[in-house]
């Protein structure tokens, strides 16, 4: 390549770079793999090193990371944060050892072979054994300042302990800042079900965490830390990583028990291939081992470069993505009606797992990403999430098939869909087959009709066996067809036919409830009770009616208007009101509309939430009347449950409470007139 081409390549490679910085470290959007990535910087690396000419000072490979964002301080790091040089190939790490090996001698070459965490990389500031400051990355020299923040993490100890071994009088380390992956799936799971994008890994997820402006936000979030560096100290003596890594845990600070040393390059690689096969059981994701210098007067002698030590190197795992081609791509129609687009792939094994349908999540991430029938796409594996296309491989030549389009009916029951955000759903709740298993079970749970003994498994017995095609046959359903399902006998099947002929005579709260209407929950079921005083008054009433209702905004009007304008659900809501008998609400009784809004209710709180701490979400409960207890039982109204719920929530499952997640505890304040409380 001549200059004037290399130049040209190289002002193209730093844009994108730079572009793709930003969009990785600041947006946590990026736009492409980390490989493709890598292969950008590397390229603009090499064609560096050949045109000494073309370096600036401002080129990505002098100054690694991205711009810190606005809404923390700047701050300047005790050393810089230099990265690592990194390849997947053996090779590498054999030059790696020889150009030490060179410079140091044989004796003086052992190293520290550590797992290379996949979080946010940060350093945090000890004077005195007190942590003063820590900081993000950033660009290497300067990070954002998100103390308060990296102050929530658990892990991080906020003074070091100094019983058994003098803390230094300043000390600035480093380490790698994580969420967990079943944390990542919980996180990722309630985003989607939130109609957000969720993150494309942990490491992102991480990081977005330590990013929030709110340290309440972060805190929720199961953040851990692990260090593994000094960027910068006085008056510590210290000749060897194994010994740093030593009196850190002697300090109180947190580090892998996965770290070894080796002599050799052939005792690195079985600590790599060892770490390499325990991989998908470890709960955390590693991308890789980082190969250390032990003694750290070698690293003096050998130094840096502006980009990265000339004393460690990363081996990379391979990627748990892979290239495979779209057969096809269906609409699948969940429990509540969401119709999420599924491609089903060419079989492709990722990590041990045959691979051979992804999710597309959306109508927009279809859009965003492109992806069409018999593209080929790159699949990517996170712990056990649900694969995900990741994007879209471009072929050249290749003549594509028509963007994909979300059907215009729903795929089980050929009703009109309609949009919602990005989400495309099926509106005919009560007559969808793909929807009935999960209606009837709510139909049936503790604060709708509340019928004993329809749980799930007999739900889908029922459903599977053709017994139940809709909500009005449960009325319809004998003692005999009962006796012949597994697991019941004469008299469970006889409860279970009295427990649903009981169920006929309801209030009506309770029913309108059980319809399962968008954001209805039990609370704005009884204020339409009250308001309307009948299903037939609800049932002619015009949006505007509604809007008058105590709790109902413009929003949940329109929800309800569609719901009960959508023919099959109105065919089966008249079904129902023709085989069961509703009990008009009280009138309320005198004082009772001066009654508190969460009067006699029970809560239990399990998980963090993102909008409230304990004691915050505690307080507002007592305020507006209700209780706020430790354990679960009957008695209990309601469960809330936050990320990474304990086993509070499978016992509420167990005994049939109503789980609220965090959109439903918001929701379930708002209807009570205590939003922004
Ligand atoms: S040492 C200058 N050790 O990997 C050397 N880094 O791709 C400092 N990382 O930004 C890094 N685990 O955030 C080191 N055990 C470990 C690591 C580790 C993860 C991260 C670090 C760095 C990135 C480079």
């Amino acid at each position: 390549m001549d200059l004037e081409a290399a130049r040209a390549r190289v002002d193209e490679l730093r844009e994108e770079i730079r572009r793709h910085q930003r969009l990785y470290y600041v947006e946590d959007a990026p736009e492409i793999s980390d490989e493709r990535f890598d292969e950008l910087f590397r390229e603009l690396q090499e064609l560096e090193e050949e045109h000494a000419d073309l370096v600036t000072d401002d080129s990505p490979t002098r100054r690694v990371g991205g711009q810190p964002v606005e809404g923390f301080p700047t701050v300047e790091h005790a050393a810089p944060m230099l990265s690592l040089d990194s390849s997947v190939d053996e090779a590498a790490l054999r030059r790696f050892d020889e150009r030490l090996r060179k410079a140091l001698g044989d004796e003086g070459v052992v190293y520290m072979v550590e797992p290379k965490l996949d979080g946010a990389s940060v350093e945090l500031v000890y004077e005195q054994g007190r942590l003063v400051r820590g900081s993000t990355r950033g660009d290497g020299v300067r990070g954002e300042g998100v103390t308060e923040n990296l102050r929530t993490i658990a892990s991080i100890p906020l003074r070091l302990r100094d019983d058994e071994t003098p803390v230094p009088p300043f000390l600035a380390v480093r380490g790698e800042v994580l969420i967990n992956i079943g944390a990542f799936e919980a996180l990722n799971e309630r985003l989607l079900n939130e109609g957000k994008t969720p993150f494309a890994n942990p490491r992102n997820a991480a990081a977005g965490a330590l990013r929030q402006l709110d340290p309440q936000m972060t805190a929720s979030r199961p953040l851990e830390i692990f260090f593994y560096d000094v960027l910068a100290a006085e008056g510590l003596e210290v000749s060897r990583q194994r010994d740093v890594l030593e009196l850190f845990r002697r300090w109180g600070m947190r580090v892998s028990d996965l770290s070894r040393p080796a002599a050799s390059v052939e005792e690195v690689l079985e600590a790599y291939r060892d770490l390499a096969e325990r991989r998908d059981d470890l709960g955390v994701e590693l991308d890789g081992v980082v190969v250390k210098l032990d003694e750290l007067a070698g690293r003096e002698a050998v130094g840096s470069t502006s980009h990265h030590p000339r004393w460690a190197f990363a081996i990379k795992f391979p990627p748990r993505k892979e290239i495979t081609r779209v057969i096809s791509i269906f609409p699948s129609v969940g429990r509540t009606g969401v119709i999420t687009p599924v491609a089903m792939l060419r079989p492709v094994e990722i990590g041990g797992v045959t691979v051979s349908r992804a999710t597309l999540h959306n109508r927009e991430e279809v859009a965003r990403k492109d992806i069409r029938e018999g593209d080929r796409v790159r699949i990517q594996r996170a712990g056990d999430v649900i694969p995900q296309v990741v994007e879209r491989v471009a072929e050249d030549d290749r003549e594509r098939q028509p963007p994909f389009a979300m059907p215009e009916r729903c795929p089980s029951c050929d009703t009109p869909v309609i949009e919602r955000g990005p989400r495309t759903v099926c509106p005919n709740a009560l007559g969808c087959q793909a929807q009935l298993e999960g209606r009837l079970v709510h139909f049936g749970s503790r604060h709708a009709l509340d019928i004993e003994g329809l749980g799930e498994e007999t739900v889908k017995l029922l459903v599977e066996r053709e017994l139940v095609g809709g909500l009005p046959d449960l009325f319809e359903l004998t003692k005999e067809q009962v006796e012949g399902l597994p697991r019941f006998a004469e008299i469970s099947a006889a409860n279970l036919v009295e427990a649903i002929d009981r169920s006929s005579r309801t209030e009506l709260a309770r029913f309108l409830h059980g319809l399962g209407i968008p954001e209805v929950g039990v609370t704005v079921a009884r204020d339409l009770a009250r308001h309307f005083g009948s299903a037939q008054a609800l049932l002619a009433a015009s949006r505007e009616a509604l809007e008058e209702v105590r709790g109902v905004g413009p929003k949940m009007a329109d929800r309800i208007v569609e719901f009960l304008a959508e023919p099959h659900n109105r065919e089966v809501v008249e079904s129902l009101l023709g085989r069961m008998e509703l009990e008009a609400p009280q009138a309320p009784a005198d004082g009772e509309a001066g009654e508190l809004p969460l009067a006699g209710l029970k809560f239990v709180f399990t998980g963090g939430l993102d909008s409230h701490t304990r004691g915050e979400a505690k307080a507002v409960v007592e305020r507006a009347g209700g209780r706020v207890t430790s354990a679960v039982s009957r008695g209990t109204d309601y469960v809330v449950a936050g990320e990474d719920p304990g086993s509070k929530l499978e016992k509420a499952r167990q005994l049939g409470v109503e789980v609220l997640d965090e959109t439903g505890w918001n929701e379930l304040l708002r209807e009570r007139g205590l939003a922004g409380a």
